[in-house]
């Protein structure tokens, strides 16, 4: 047997062994047991990290809608696969069964091939979290046509970067979103973006907030009667397993986005093996994970883990303040969740609110809490085991990111205890290594470094889409033959992995992964500012916020520019989006910068949290002078 499910931590260390002597035999022995292959692979796994080239499963065939959907129905085929909780509580929640869910896929798998659509063209969904969007991109899935998910709260420049990118053909959109109180217009956001992308073609609409909106002849329509009309069964193509499933863009800290390649088997393999381990899922449970689809916890455990795993999983188109902070609680109550997964930010900006919102509310359906997407600061940790856990929920705080498809280092409930702001253990199959100044790696206990791994994993991506020689040049290049995530890591004296931040300059602002580059290009469009820089500093609920130091083209200038700095965050919600908006903006005379006129992020960084004790070596600055002027007008004294 392969111990696919972790019972306690005995069995983890026994079944980690196994993964890491023997890494063929072990994804072997899971991919065999629990799923459904329609030809058998003639190689498990081919690599080198020098190329790089992953290859897992090759020759195999597959399609990973029959693993999500059809091979449930003949067993569970009533059973609820998708909860939607729609944004206003008073409007119905839907349970969709995997039946419904099988006709709906299908249904609109052929609504994309009467449309032209073909294996392998591309294309991009730009939706709110309702249920049109999981049946999208399933229904991309089933006929072999890869899914690019924008979030829907990028903007439309945003949004066309990376439709022309990876040159999608269709786009798939609604005609708004709720959001809270609010409405939003998608639709004329897509109209904006595809201004810039002449190879779109079509763009099917979906019809959400009922708004009056304008259909382009010839290439808007309107979904519903598509779907009324297209076929309810359609034969799934059959997929090599290194085939793309999707592609999915993630913040370089440099340059435009890089669309993340995922492929169809391993993806499917990792990505339905670390969701029953992690969530320790049981027949019947219900599990929620409050991310959007547009991010890769979505992709991975909002749809794919999950519905491969026949759960039945929670989709929330809301945010946690509407009509009040006791919304999430609300839902837990209401469907009677039993695993929770969030992120830090999230928990922060609960804990600040009334204890009444969770204390009126019966919490006792959860069993296991998880959290992802940046570090968890101590407190936060405490408040979420405390008052949500009752601490009687193991607390999985789960490390991993878009470029690696599924979780890497985490707790297993009722396996591995835990500890605050710890992801504690690799899972099976992953070789985490700790690399110190030098470029070697630091062996034993109580070492931090820059985190790496050192063998190819199922759920890995396999390339940045066109253009390979930044995918190798990424996370293959710093250190050789292992895959350098951008991350900082301790291992303390039992082995346990805490993670410390990013070693780069990518800023993780609530959640979201934020490259400063494309921020400061945004903010440099600005016909008064000359030069700008962008760090992250401190932020109680946020975890980090963004402070810009800008240099304006006269001195004095922004004084007859009251509204710079107002403009300057304009300018970044229409390049980026809403989530990359400065907190704090400094006008400053200039940057301190190296003598190779690379400037020195790790001074400004101190600044803006406060942090000016001790500098550091300044001696190889070309203008030293200019840092004692920005710490006396920091704006963070
Ligand atoms: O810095 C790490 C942080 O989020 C980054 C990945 O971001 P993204 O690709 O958007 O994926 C987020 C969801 C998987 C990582 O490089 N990160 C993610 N999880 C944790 C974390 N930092 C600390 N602790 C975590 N549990």
């Amino acid at each position: 047997m392969s111990n696919y499910h972790i019972k306690h931590l005995e069995e983890y260390f026994q079944v980690y062994r196994k993964s890491v002597r023997y890494p063929e035999k072990f994804w072997e022995e899971i991919a065999e047991e629990h799923f459904l292959w329609r030809k058998r692979w003639d190689k498990v796994l081919e690599w080198d990290f020098s190329k790089p080239e992953v290859k897992w499963y090759q020759g195999a065939k597959l399609n990973i809608t029959e693993n999500c959907i059809d091979r449930h129905l003949f067993s569970h085929g009533d059973d609820t696969a998708i909860i939607f909780e729609p944004n206003n509580p008073d409007e119905e929640a839907q349970h969709i069964s995997y039946n419904e869910l099988h006709r709906r896929v299908c249904k609109f798998a052929n609504v994309l091939k009467n449309q032209g659509i073909k294996k392998g063209d591309r294309v991009c969904i730009y939706l709110p979290m309702i249920p049109e969007l999981s049946v999208a991109m399933l229904a991309c899935a089933r006929i072999g046509a890869i899914h690019s998910i924008v979030f829907a709260g990028f903007s439309s420049s945003a949004l066309a970067t990376r439709i022309l990118d990876s040159d999608c053909k269709m786009v798939i959109t609604s005609d708004g979103s709720y959001r809270g109180s609010k409405t939003i217009d998608l639709k004329s956001i897509v109209d904006a973006a595809l201004e810039k992308c002449p190879e779109v073609t079509k763009v099917l609409v979906a019809k959400r907030i009922n708004s009056d909106i304008q259909l382009k002849e010839g290439r808007d329509e309107w979904l519903q009667p598509l779907l009324d009309k297209a076929e309810e069964i359609c034969e799934p193509e059959m997929m090599d397993a290194e085939d793309p499933l999707f592609i999915l863009y993630t913040s370089g800290s440099t340059g435009k986005p890089k669309g993340m390649m995922h492929t169809c088997g391993g993806y499917m393999v990792y990505s339905a093996y670390t969701f029953k381990n992690v969530f320790n899922y049981r027949t019947g449970d219900v599990y929620w994970c409050t991310a959007d689809i547009g991010w890769i916890t979505g992709h991975s455990y909002i749809v794919y883990g999950p519905l491969i795993n026949c759960a039945t999983t929670v989709m929330f188109e809301g945010v946690p303040s509407y009509p009040d902070f006791g919304r999430f609680w609300d839902i837990v109550e209401k469907h009677k969740v039993n695993q929770f997964y969030t992120a830090p930010t999230a928990i922060r900006a609960l804990a600040k609110e009334n204890i009444e919102y969770i204390e009126s509310h019966d919490l006792s359906s959860l069993k296991v809490l998880g959290t992802v997407g940046e570090p968890i600061n101590e407190e936060a940790w405490h408040w979420y085991n405390d008052n949500v856990g009752e601490k009687n929920c193991p607390i999985v705080d789960t490390w991993w990111q878009t470029e690696t498809g599924g979780i890497m280092i985490s707790p297993i409930p009722h396996s591995t205890p835990t500890i605050p702001t710890y992801a504690t253990l690799p899972l099976p199959g992953i070789q985490p290594a700790l690399m110190d100044e030098e470029g070697k790696e630091l062996k034993g206990y109580q070492v931090q470094g820059k985190l790496c791994i050192k063998f190819p994993w199922p759920g890995m991506a396999r390339t940045v889409w066109g253009d390979h020689q930044r995918y190798k040049d990424t996370y293959f290049s710093a250190y050789e033959n292992k895959y350098f995530s951008g991350d900082g890591a301790l291992r303390d004296n039992v082995g346990y992995y805490r993670i410390t931040g990013r070693a780069d300059d990518v800023v993780i602002v609530s959640g979201h992964n934020l490259g400063t580059a494309p921020i400061e290009d945004a903010i440099n469009e600005h016909q008064a500012v000359a030069e700008s820089a962008i760090v992250g500093f401190p932020h109680d609920v946020k975890g980090n916020a963004l402070y810009g130091f800008v240099i304006l083209k006269e001195v004095g200038e922004y004084r007859k520019h009251e509204n710079v700095r107002k403009e300057i965050n304009q300018l970044i919600t229409e390049h980026i989006g809403p989530i990359a908006k400065l907190d704090k903006i400094q006008f400053v005379s200039g940057l301190p910068k190296t003598r190779s006129g690379k400037i020195m992020r790790r001074i400004l960084r101190k600044i803006a949290s406060k942090d000016t004790s001790n500098l550091g070596d300044t001696s190889t600055l070309l203008n030293p002078e200019v840092v004692q002027e920005i710490i006396e007008n920091s704006l963070n004294k």
